[in-house]
C-alpha cells in the first residue's frame, strides 16, 4: 500500500502534462472548456445555494480524530452491496445529459469508471442509452430511474435495465418537479430541452407509443410532461418494489422517518442525499443527516450517500458515520469535461488513491473498521 501511494503521488508529479488535482482546479479546468450555460448547470445549486454551500461546508466542520500504530499495511478497502464485493467504497452518482461536457458523455465515463470496477448509475436522462452503455463499458452497472407520470414507461425502463445486465435500480425521491434553478433562467439554458437526455426515452417502445407523434419536438414535450410527477408517493414504490427482482435503493432521503418507511415498503438500500443542491435549497446538509438515517434504520439496509463528497478525507468521514459507500458527483463531470475519458480515470484515481491514504492515516486498514473511527465537530 506505502509503495503505491508513493507511486501515485509521483505519477501525478512527474506527468509531462498537468491534470487538475484538487476539486476547486477541476472546477476552474472545465469552466474554460465548457459553454457558460452548460458550466453554470453543472455548478449551480437550487434557489440562493444554502444547501450548495452547506454540502462542502458541513464536512469541513467534522474532524477525523485518528489512531496512530495501529499497522495499516494490510489495507482493505473493499465494500460489499447487494452480495457483490466491490474493491473501493465509491460509486458514480447518476448525472444526466453529460453530453454538456463531452460528446462521448456516459460512454467514457462508463469506461473509465469499469477500469476500477466502480459501479456507474447511469441517469434515466442520459445522452446514449442503457443499452448502449452496456455494450461500451463491462464494469458494474446500476440505473437510475426518474419516475415517468406514464407508470408504464417506468416499469418498461426497469425491465430494460434488467435485460441489459444492470444490478440495481436507483428511484430518485427528490426530484418530483425540478428545483428553481436561478442559473438556468439566467443564462436561458436548458439541456432537456436541447435534447442531451433523450436516449433512453427515444429508444423506449412503451414511450414513444405513447406519443401522438414522434418527431423530435412531440418527444422532448414527452420527457417534459413524464418527468415532472408530484404525484410519486409509496404506493409507487411498492409497485415498482413488486414489479423489479433487482435491489431497489431509495435516493434523496433526508429524514429518518421516511428511512423508516423505505424499510417497512421493503427497500433494500437508502442514498442519502439532497442532489447535490439542486433541488429544495435550504435543506440539511447530506452528511449532517447521515447519522440520523443511519440510526433509524439500525443496520436493516445498507445507507450510501452523495452531495459535497471533493475528497479522500470527505470519503472517511461519511464511512466513519456509517455510510456503506458514497457516490461522487461534479467532481468526475469535470474531469469528463477537462479530459474525457482520460480525465475521468484520473479523477478516479486520485479519489482511490487520496482515498486510501486517508484511511491509513487515519489508523484503520479496513472499512468494517471505519465506524469506530472517532468524528467530532470542532
Ligand atoms: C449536472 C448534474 C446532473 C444530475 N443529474 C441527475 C440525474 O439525472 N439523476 C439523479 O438522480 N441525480 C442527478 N444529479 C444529482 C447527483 O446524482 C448527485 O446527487 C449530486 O451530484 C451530488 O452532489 P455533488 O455533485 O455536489 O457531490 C445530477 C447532478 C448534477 C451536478
Amino acid at each position: 500500500m506505502s509503495t503505491a501511494n508513493v507511486d501515485a503521488i509521483l505519477q501525478n508529479i512527474g506527468s509531462e502534462e498537468y491534470f487538475p488535482i484538487s476539486y476547486e482546479e477541476l472546477e476552474q479546468g472545465a469552466k474554460q472548456k465548457m459553454s457558460a450555460g452548460a458550466f453554470g448547470y453543472v455548478r449551480s445549486g437550487a434557489g440562493g445555494e444554502e444547501t450548495l454551500r452547506k454540502n462542502e461546508d458541513s464536512f469541513k466542520k467534522l474532524s477525523i480524530v485518528p489512531r496512530v500504530l495501529s499497522d495499516v499495511a494490510g489495507l482493505d478497502t473493499s465494500i460489499n452491496l447487494f452480495g457483490r464485493i466491490y474493491p473501493h467504497p465509491l460509486l458514480l452518482a447518476p448525472v444526466g445529459m453529460l453530453k454538456m461536457a463531452d460528446e462521448q458523455a456516459d460512454l467514457a465515463v462508463a469506461k473509465a469508471a469499469a477500469e476500477h470496477q466502480i459501479p456507474v448509475v447511469l441517469s434515466t436522462v442520459a445522452s446514449y442509452s442503457m443499452e448502449e452503455v452496456a455494450a461500451a463499458a463491462k464494469g458494474p452497472k446500476w440505473f437510475q430511474l426518474y419516475w415517468s407520470n406514464n407508470e408504464e414507461v417506468s416499469f418498461s425502463m426497469v425491465k430494460r435495465a434488467e435485460e441489459a445486465g444492470y444490478e440495481a435500480i436507483v428511484l430518485t425521491v427528490d426530484t418530483v418537479m425540478m428545483g428553481w434553478r436561478q442559473e438556468d433562467m439566467r443564462n436561458r439554458f436548458s439541456p432537456l430541452k436541447l435534447g442531451y437526455g433523450k436516449a433512453n426515452y427515444e429508444t423506449d417502445p412503451v414511450f414513444l407509443n405513447s406519443l401522438g407523434s414522434q418527431d423530435s419536438d412531440s418527444i422532448i414535450q414527452g420527457i417534459l410532461d413524464n418527468i415532472h410527477h408530484p404525484g410519486l408517493n409509496w404506493k409507487h414504490v411498492a409497485e415498482l418494489k413488486k414489479r423489479t427482482s433487482l435491489p431497489l435503493l431509495l435516493k434523496g432521503i433526508l429524514h429518518p422517518e421516511d428511512a423508516k418507511l423505505a424499510v417497512a415498503n421493503g427497500i433494500d438500500g437508502l442514498i442519502v442525499s439532497n442532489h447535490g443542491g439542486r433541488q429544495l435549497d435550504g435543506v440539511i446538509s447530506a452528511i449532517d443527516a447521515l447519522p440520523h438515517v443511519v440510526e433509524s434504520v439500525n443496520g436493516s439496509v445498507p445507507v450510501l450517500i452523495d452531495s459535497g463528497i471533493r475528497r479522500g478525507s470527505d470519503v472517511v468521514k461519511a464511512l466513519a458515520l456509517g455510510a456503506a459507500a458514497v457516490l461522487i458527483g461534479r467532481p468526475f463531470v469535470y474531469g469528463l469535461a477537462v479530459g474525457g475519458q482520460n480525465g475521468v480515470e484520473k479523477v478516479l484515481e486520485n479519489f482511490i488513491q487520496e482515498t486510501k491514504v486517508s484511511i491509513s492515516l487515519s489508523g484503520v486498514s479496513s472499512i468494517k473498521d471505519l465506524p469506530s473511527l472517532k468524528i467530532v465537530r470542532a
